[in-house]
């Protein structure tokens, strides 16, 4: 991880919308940068740093939670009409803001289906299903806002308290193969990394408003369960077919199966020289099972 503390962390202020699984971890990163973070979430919690936002039932923030805010990271996703529940509800109170800098996690099914082929952000984003429509309707609000915003488009993500270990140990994990089926996936730590490493060199990088998040091993999800069963030391179960399978899957489910691709992070990695502490499913699961309570 990343230990000195730069300026851009120590004299800023960060809003971070959705204090989930990725926007806590990188609130979390910040503040050991010395950065003053706050984290919003739908819920009341217990901590000091958190705020109370739900874009469906118009729990709003008090004004002085946006007092000095130089730098937002929004990782809610699109309401059900395909606006972004942030702008929607601040765009005008961000408009007013010292503002230097929006991130926006978005995700890589705005790409669509490749059929196992690679995409980068070269490509034009061909969306296929409904929710990856309205991310994208939601990317274009927040391009055309012509805030300062640089969006992550993001695969799968895993992390220490989400991963197949989890799901093997509450027995909720699914063993299907289909054949030449491909994910891309990033650690959550490479999420939070990434954009760190992103802000510490911004005088020094090209900009690039749209940027993939990916680790560099897509491959089956199969493979990583049978590395998740191996480090658990359990033995795996026999595979589904996904056609046998797919009718006991939730449509929810059962779309994530419908798209392959394989997602580029040259434009990260090679190009704007990032280094991944997490390069493949291995790596991370380690670090994961090393992180298991
Ligand atoms: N999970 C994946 O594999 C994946 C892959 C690619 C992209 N993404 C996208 O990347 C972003 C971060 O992912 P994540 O998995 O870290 O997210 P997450 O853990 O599901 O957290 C989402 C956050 O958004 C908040 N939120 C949801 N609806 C809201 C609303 N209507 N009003 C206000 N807040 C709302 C949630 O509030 P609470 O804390 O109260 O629940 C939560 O803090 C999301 O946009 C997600 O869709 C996820």
């Amino acid at each position: 991880m990343i230990n000195l503390a730069t300026s851009v962390f120590s004299n800023n202020k960060f809003i971070i919308f959705g204090g989930g699984f990725s926007g806590d971890y990188f609130a979390k990163s910040i503040r050991k940068l010395g950065c003053k973070a706050l984290t919003s979430s739908r819920s009341e919690k217990n901590d000091p740093d958190s705020f109370i936002f739900d874009s469906e039932n118009n729990s709003m923030p008090d004004s002085e939670v946006f007092k000095g805010v130089t730098h937002i990271l929004s990782c809610i996703p699109p309401d059900k009409n395909g606006k972004d529940p942030v702008l929607k509800s601040f765009k005008n109170t961000i408009r007013d803001l010292p503002i230097k800098w929006i991130g926006y996690l978005s995700t890589t099914g705005v790409y669509g289906n490749t059929n196992g082929n690679w995409v980068s952000e070269n490509d034009k984003p061909n969306p296929f299903q409904e929710r990856s429509h309205r991310r994208l309707n939601c990317e274009n609000e927040w391009i055309n806002s012509k805030l300062p915003v640089q969006i992550f488009r993001l695969p799968g993500i895993y992390g220490p308290g989400r991963s197949s270990l989890e799901a093997i140990k509450s027995k909720r994990v699914k063993i299907i193969h289909k054949n030449n089926q491909i994910f891309s996936r990033i650690h959550v730590a490479d999420i939070t990394n990434a954009i760190i490493y992103l802000l510490k060199n911004q005088n020094k990088l090209d900009f690039h408003q749209i940027i993939n998040i990916a680790d560099d091993k897509p491959c089956s999800q199969l493979e990583v369960i049978k590395y998740a069963y191996k480090i658990l030391g359990l033995q795996m179960p026999k595979p589904i077919l996904f056609e046998e399978a797919k009718k006991d899957l939730s449509p929810i489910a059962q779309s994530f199966w419908i798209e392959n691709r394989k997602v580029s992070n040259k434009l990260l990695c090679n190009q704007l020289g990032y280094k991944l502490i997490y390069k493949n499913y291995k790596l991370g699961l380690d670090n994961c099972l090393a992180n298991i309570k």
